[in-house]
């Protein structure tokens, strides 16, 4: 069973005790639980490289919008211990609103140029909101490696920033997507989709086959492969609307041309769930 903490002094102390007893190092997952196949690979990825890990299960209110699924996110502590203890997980840290935010954090913290675009664009306020749940996350923590999935390449790309600019002692590892056998990423907006919306839900994935289908076969130019793709999308029944399509660079600013190693990023709603995705361009074996 992992030990279960639901105070920040409580796992601070205990933290502090194992570090005294021993140079142990520390891995860190910090997520906002309804655990997945996903969730599961970074555990597992922490606890190869790491003497202790901690899962952190938050669903942060700070990084929601008005009129976003805050409420109605899935919440389940007692499946999430589960899968913890299935993985091995030494520690976890459940803190309650009142514990995170004794007051409503006055801070805003802004990237230029990394935290307002694409996602940031569609959900302000979104990246202020992860980027202080992450930096007290890690300094309750303080964890030596921290664990964050490609499937939110634009989280990994702010925190990234986040811990040079701030040079934060902390190595940030990504993990690659984790998909189900049909495609779709895990996530646990997924329990939103009704079983109609799946099929039409797939069309994120597809698509991006479909974008290296035309690069391997010569269209290099991004803005058609982008407008393809759209329309792909945009002939399956349950696709309400399309945030954006947008082709990177790794480091987040649009091409012209694209390259191997570029990203495509996308955010569909299916019905009413909103779903994101992105694709490293070269990584298909067609
Ligand atoms: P959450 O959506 O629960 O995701 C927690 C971590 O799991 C993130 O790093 C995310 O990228 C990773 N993850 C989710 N689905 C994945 C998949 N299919 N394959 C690989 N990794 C996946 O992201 C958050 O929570 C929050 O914003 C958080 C960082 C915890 C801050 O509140």
């Amino acid at each position: 069973m992992p030990i279960l903490f639901k105070k920040t002094k409580e796992i601070r102390n205990y933290i502090k005790s194992l570090r005294c007893e021993n140079r142990y190092t520390v891995g860190f997952v910090p997520t906002m639980g309804y655990l997945h196949e996903g969730h599961r690979e970074l555990i597992r990825t922490s606890k190869i490289q790491n003497d202790i890990t901690i899962v952190s299960i938050y669903v942060n209110p700070l990084q929601f919008g008005e009129g976003e699924d805050f409420e109605r996110y899935p919440r389940d502590l007692e499946r999430d211990l589960g899968i913890c203890e299935e993985e091995g997980v030494n520690v976890v840290f459940a803190p309650l609103d009142e514990e995170m935010y004794p007051e409503k954090p006055l801070i805003n913290i802004e990237i230029k140029g990394l935290t307002h675009i694409l996602e940031g664009e569609f959900r302000p306020g979104h990246f202020s909101g992860v980027c202080t749940v992450v930096l007290k996350l890690f300094n309750i923590i303080q964890p030596d490696r921290a664990y964050f999935g490609e499937k939110d390449y634009q989280q990994l790309k702010v925190v990234q920033r986040l811990v040079k600019d701030l040079s934060l002692p902390v190595e940030i590892v990504p993990v690659k997507t984790v998909r189900e056998k049909d495609g779709l990423a895990f996530s646990s907006r997924n329990t939103y989709l009704k079983p109609e919306e799946r099929e039409s839900a797939l069309s994120l994935y597809r698509s991006f086959l479909l974008a290296e289908k035309l690069i391997k076969g010569g269209n290099k130019d991004a803005n058609s492969i982008k407008q393809t793709i759209i329309e792909f999308i945009r002939k399956h029944p349950h696709v309400k609307k399309i945030d954006y399509v947008e082709i990177t660079d790794e480091d987040l600013r649009p091409v012209k041309e694209v390259k191997e190693g570029d990203r495509i990023l996308l955010a569909v709603w299916v019905g009413d769930t909103r779903l994101i995705d992105n694709w490293r361009i070269g990584d298909a074996n067609l």
